[in-house]
């Protein structure tokens, strides 16, 4: 197999792949991320989180979900009984992208082309792990698994086929559920992205 627009050898491991996107410069994100944040977790995992991108302390940190959304995560994850060790999780985007500010970096959504060129890598991760069950976390991770871009809510919450042999589950981004201004639709939001996770581990 050739690497899309790259004309090398597709890489046969996800500790090679995961080298090769360390090198990566399909898009301009590169050039002010810290570095490559690739996905994590078994080879074999049944089921693949897919965030959008890194974050600040995700950049820093060289791993997917540790900053606030990942406190987000770990707690819908250790609610519904899913063993984060047992899952594999990544992002659609695997640098962070942000313009800075005073001494903070602030996030920015990456646009078509910067999800595009990401998706190689995304694809790669699939093909290689092999999951049965793939929940895109946020409308950014199922554009880029789906090509859709039409509303989440439309299709949240319902197993949906993906490329003939596996499932896709869309559900909210955390991030999402820490921008909720009210608390009590924050707690409303939370319970719902629980029973969405309810999902994943009765697939699992
Ligand atoms: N948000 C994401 O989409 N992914 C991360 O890894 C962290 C925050």
């Amino acid at each position: 197999r050739i690497s899309g627009d790259h004309e090398t050898p597709v890489p046969g491991s996800l500790e090679d792949l995961g080298s090769e996107a360390r090198r990566c410069t399909r898009c301009p994100l590169h050039c002010n991320a810290t570095q490559t944040v690739f996905g994590e977790g078994p080879a074999d995992a049944r089921v693949m989180f897919v965030g959008e991108q890194p974050g600040d302390q995700e950049d820093l940190a060289g791993r997917p979900f540790v900053g606030p959304a990942g406190k987000v995560f770990d707690n819908a994850l250790a609610e519904v009984g899913i063993d984060r060790r047992n899952v594999y999780v990544t992002n659609a985007v695997k640098h962070f992208k942000y313009v800075p500010r005073g001494k903070r970096r602030i996030h920015q959504k990456p646009n078509a082309g910067e999800i595009e060129a990401c998706k190689w890598w995304l694809r790669q991760e699939i093909d290689l792990v092999k999951p049965q069950l793939v929940v895109a976390l946020g409308a950014t991770a199922l554009a880029s698994l789906t090509g859709r871009q039409g509303r989440l809510t439309d299709v949240r919450g319902v197993l949906m086929p993906l490329d003939g042999t596996r499932s896709l589950l869309a559900t909210v981004h955390p991030s999402y559920l820490l921008r909720l201004p009210d608390l009590e639709r924050q707690h409303l939001e939370i319970k719902r992205f629980h029973a969405d996770l309810r999902l994943v581990a009765e697939a699992q």
